[in-house]
């Protein structure tokens, strides 16, 4: 084995393969496309707003495509990827027959529900790459489909043979619906008789939000000669109409309308350009005709994928040894923290300015724990731009977003997470073009004004957080409205976002507030309960003691089982249902450890380290954590606090790959937008943030090497595994150097990737003493204590110690 390899290796050398590294190889649009992944696994640039892909019947189409056994039943052009809430967009498919029964218009099958008896497919004839997809139908037409920003480009080829020949006359119709059939009344749809134009507008509902949007799109044929074109309702059809307005209707809604085309011939592919605005009809035909000229399919998906090398190439790995499929979880995972937020710049109709704007940050309490902060690395300047937007919707709606979509606010999940967001960037050093005082001041309005409609922005329940210090179960808010549950979820994350808030204040001069928000980030002690046990509910004690419990206005305790919401709890309502528990998709027992700013002072509750770290390993050993929901990912991490990063890289270890395959299954749950993707690249690179602070903890990448050329700076960090075990039996760093110089933090900042350092980790296969004193630990905003060989009290901690970790003021090296 050992000589093959070597071998190859030789062979490689000696041939010098001068082709460069194409990480498009490594991606696989379709990992998360089948068991609640809800992965878009279509055609797409980054960012980008067109997003083309075949939708299904599935139950589980957020994203448009299931790969689970159901039916096609159109192929449209806007998607989000990854969400839970209902299928997003999807709106105004096509679908296309090879012809109708006799020749007659009338007997083709129109409305959605039908058509899908004909959108049956087989896995295998399924194509999926960075910018293009492709699917062939059992009834033997092939689909494929590319996109530029705002514009797809479909290409129908018919079968030549069978029922239908090269003489036959296919027809590909348009309709008015979206993937959640939300339409509302007054959707209009017009053909041109002559062109073969179709252009109409609708209006439809956000996946996961309040409010209503409209859009508008602008359709062309090319191909084949028009033999007639028209209007369907229901299940009839004429080409003597040419408009139509529909309303949404009592019965079976929304009623089905559309247009149609049919054409002289079948020989040629017919290609269809799709382009929609959120402005107006004008804009999309713009789109269309400005981005997909020439109906050059060829043109347009080979610059979709020239768009996606130069986004994934700054981040080259060593494959050498390494499985393949980890390889493709990998760079899979990078290429989706791409596909969301979205660009809609140019495209916001309610407000004018000059700022970037984009949608679909689906939510924030998913994305800033890793997705934004990955991307912070990788595409630094698309995070500037996201920011710019973030505070432009701010200056023009009056607040932060948390969850955004189709141009409506979406449902806040816990905290005012763009605090996070915002923090994160700001302490490593984002710039571009951003008013950070504009910044601070948008967080601030979080925490000290409430919205009315605390739901969809800011925070609920702000006089009692103010007076109390926490969010009390059954509380009593008059002020502002939003799901009255959550009371601990919420108080450890206002906690957190007060945390974030204190450091820009504290980079941006504002010293009093800087003290003020670093006084309220303790609020989470308010809820702590040292003597709360934790029973499994027939009754078996779990032998741990200290745990957040939910609090009455009265400052009495209420309870609620620690183990409740967690993985383990198949019954209770744990989202923002009425019934709702006291913490947020996520138990007692893993919200715990959501101290991310202070865990020195949650260990010493936890009654220091050791103690500390069998909770967390029970919190994973026992299933009560689940690594499918973004409140794990930083739990994997954790032990760092504790003084013990290799059991963090075992942990990564653990979950990776067994809960993430490189298959259309293989996600834990749903992708959140590239949230999970994130987590696998992160969790693969080596080095996780803690998020909202200028903080990586350190971890062996699963490659020997990795290499990230930063894209503003140029320069090129780079992690080096010495000794490097592809069976992953070594994983545990013995030694580290940084720039030559022996380092021993087990955490590093963003300066890392600014300045392409470069971290070298020797490995072995027994847990070593690196990164394990008090004086290696990340920053916390408590002291250290209880870890042998450094002192056990506050008063006693060595005084050069402060420096190193007393960061409670200092707030990292990013301003
Ligand atoms: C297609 O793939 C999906 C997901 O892997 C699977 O559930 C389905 O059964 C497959 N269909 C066939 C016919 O193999
Ligand atoms: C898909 O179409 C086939 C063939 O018409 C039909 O038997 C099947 O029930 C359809 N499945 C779904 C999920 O619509
Ligand atoms: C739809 O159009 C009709 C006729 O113009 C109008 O009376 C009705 O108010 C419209 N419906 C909506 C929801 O705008
Ligand atoms: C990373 O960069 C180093 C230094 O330029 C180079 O020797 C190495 O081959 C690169 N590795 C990868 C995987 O790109
Ligand atoms: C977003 O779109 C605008 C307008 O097309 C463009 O100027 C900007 O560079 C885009 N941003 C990113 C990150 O691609
Ligand atoms: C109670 O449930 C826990 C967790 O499922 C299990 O480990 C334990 O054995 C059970 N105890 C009894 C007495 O059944
Ligand atoms: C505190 O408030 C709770 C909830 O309203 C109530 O059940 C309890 O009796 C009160 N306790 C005291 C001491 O007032
Ligand atoms: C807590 O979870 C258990 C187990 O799923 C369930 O039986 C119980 O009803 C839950 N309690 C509440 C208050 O949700
Ligand atoms: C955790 O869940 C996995 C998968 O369902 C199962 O194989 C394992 O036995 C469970 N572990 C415990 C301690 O319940
Ligand atoms: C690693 O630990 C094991 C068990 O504790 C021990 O037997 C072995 O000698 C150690 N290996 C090295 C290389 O230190
Ligand atoms: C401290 O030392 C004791 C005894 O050697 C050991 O059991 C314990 O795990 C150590 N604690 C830490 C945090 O290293």
């Amino acid at each position: 084995m050992a000589r093959c390899l070597a071998l190859s290796a030789l062979l490689g050398f000696v041939l010098s393969d001068p082709t460069p590294f194409d990480p498009l190889v490594y991606v696989d649009p379709l990992i998360g496309a089948t068991n609640g992944g809800n992965v878009f696994p279509g055609a797409s640039l980054p960012y980008g707003m067109a997003k083309a892909v075949a939708d299904t019947n599935s139950e589980s189409n957020q994203g448009g495509f299931a790969l689970d056994g159901t039916n096609v039943t159109g192929f449209s052009v806007m998607h989000d990827s990854g969400t839970g809430g209902s299928p997003s967009l999807g709106n105004f498919p096509l679908f296309a027959y090879a012809g109708c029964p006799g020749d007659d218009v009338n007997q083709c099958v129109f409305p959605k529900k039908r058509r899908a008896l004909f959108g049956t497919f087989s896995n295998d004839s399924v194509t999926a790459k960075p910018g293009t997809f492709g699917i062939t139908l059992d009834s033997g037409t092939r689909v494929d489909m590319t996109t530029t920003h705002h514009t797809a480009l479909f290409s129908f080829k018919f079968p030549t043979s069978g029922t239908y020949g090269p003489n036959a006359h296919p027809l590909i119709l348009q309709d008015l619906s979206d993937l959640s059939d939300s339409r509302q009344d007054n959707a209009t749809v017009s053909v041109d008789g002559a062109s073969g134009r179709i252009t109409g507008s609708a209006r439809f509902l956000p996946s996961f939000g309040s409010g209503n949007y409209v859009l508008y799109f602008c359709t062309d044929v090319a191909g084949a000669d028009i033999l007639e074109n028209g209007i369907f309702v229901d299940s009839r059809a004429s080409a003597d109409t040419k408009d139509l307005t529909i309303s949404r209707g009592i019965n079976g809604y929304p009623l089905p309308g559309g247009a149609f085309v049919r054409f002289q011939s079948a020989e040629n592919p017919i290609l269809v350009r799709t382009a929609t605005s959120f402005i107006g009809i004008e804009q999309a035909c713009s789109h269309a005709e400005a981005e997909i000229p020439g109906f050059d399919f060829a043109a347009v998906s080979a610059a979709a994928t020239e768009a996606w090398t130069k986004k994934l190439s700054p981040i080259e790995v060593s494959t050498a040894g390494v499985d393949k499929s980890l390889v493709t979880n990998f760079y899979s995972g990078i290429y989706r923290t791409m596909i969301n937020p979205q660009n809609y710049t140019g495209e916001n109709p309610l407000w004018s300015s000059a700022e970037p704007y984009f949608d679909s940050f689906y939510c924030l309490w998913d994305s800033f724990r890793s997705q934004i902060p990955f991307l912070t690395i990788l595409d630094p300047a698309a995070v500037a731009q996201m920011i710019r937007s973030l505070l432009d919707t701010y200056v023009h709606q009056g607040w932060l977003p948390d969850c955004h979509m189709s141009l409506c606010k979406g449902y806040t999940q816990g905290g005012s997470n763009a605090d996070n967001v915002l923090a994160d960037a700001y302490v490593k050093g984002i710039i571009e073009g951003i008013n950070w005082d504009l910044g601070y001041e948008a967080v601030v309005k979080d925490a000290e004004v409430e919205p009315y409609d605390w739901s969809a922005e800011g925070r609920g329940g702000l006089d009692s957080w103010k007076a109390l210090g926490y969010i009390p179960a059954q509380d009593f808010d008059y002020k502002g409205f939003g799901t009255m549950t959550r009371s601990i979820s919420r108080t450890l994350e206002y906690s957190y976002n007060d945390y974030c808030i204190s450091q820009m204040a504290h980079g941006l001069g504002h010293t009093a507030d800087a003290e003020k928000y670093l006084g309220s980030s303790g609020n989470w002690q308010n809820l702590y309960k040292a003597d709360q046990t934790s029973a499994y509910w027939n009754g078996t004690d779990t032998a741990f003691v200290g745990f957040f419990e939910p609090r009455f206005l009265n400052k009495t305790w209420a309870y609620q089982n620690p183990l409740n919401c967690s993985n383990l709890d198949e019954f209770s309502s744990c989202s923002l249902q009425n019934t709702g528990r006291e913490t947020y998709e996520s138990s007692i027992w893993e919200y715990g450890f959501f101290v991310p700013h202070d865990q020195a002072t949650l260990m010493t509750l936890y009654g220091g380290p050791s103690a500390f770290v069998r909770r967390l390993d029970y919190l994973h050993d026992h299933n009560i954590t689940y690594i499918g929901n973004e409140p794990a990912f930083l739990t994997v991490f954790q032990y760092h606090y504790a003084g013990r990063p290799a059991l963090s890289a075992k942990r990564a270890h653990f979950y990776i790959p067994a809960f993430f395959a490189p298959t259309p299954e293989g996600l834990p749950g749903n992708d959140d937008s590239g949230a999970m993707g994130s987590f696998l690249a992160f969790a693969m690179m080596g080095l996780f943030p803690n998020p909202g602070q200028n903080v990586y903890l350190i971890t062996p990448p699963f490659f020997e090497n990795v290499n990230i050329t930063h894209p503003l700076t140029g320069k090129t960090a780079t992690i080096r595994n010495v000794n490097f075990d592809p069976t992953y039996n070594d994983i545990y760093i013995q030694s580290a150097t940084l720039d030559g110089v022996s380092y021993t933090k087990n955490w590093i900042d963003h300066s890392f990737f600014t300045e392409g350092k470069e971290l070298v980790l020797t490995l072995g296969k027994n847990e070593s003493t690196w990164g394990t004193r008090v004086q290696d630990l990340p920053p916390s905003l408590g002291k250290y204590a209880g870890f042998n060989g450094t002192y056990s009290a506050r008063s006693r901690m060595p005084a050069r110690y402060t420096v190193d970790f007393g960061v409670s003021r200092e707030f990292g090296s990013g301003f």
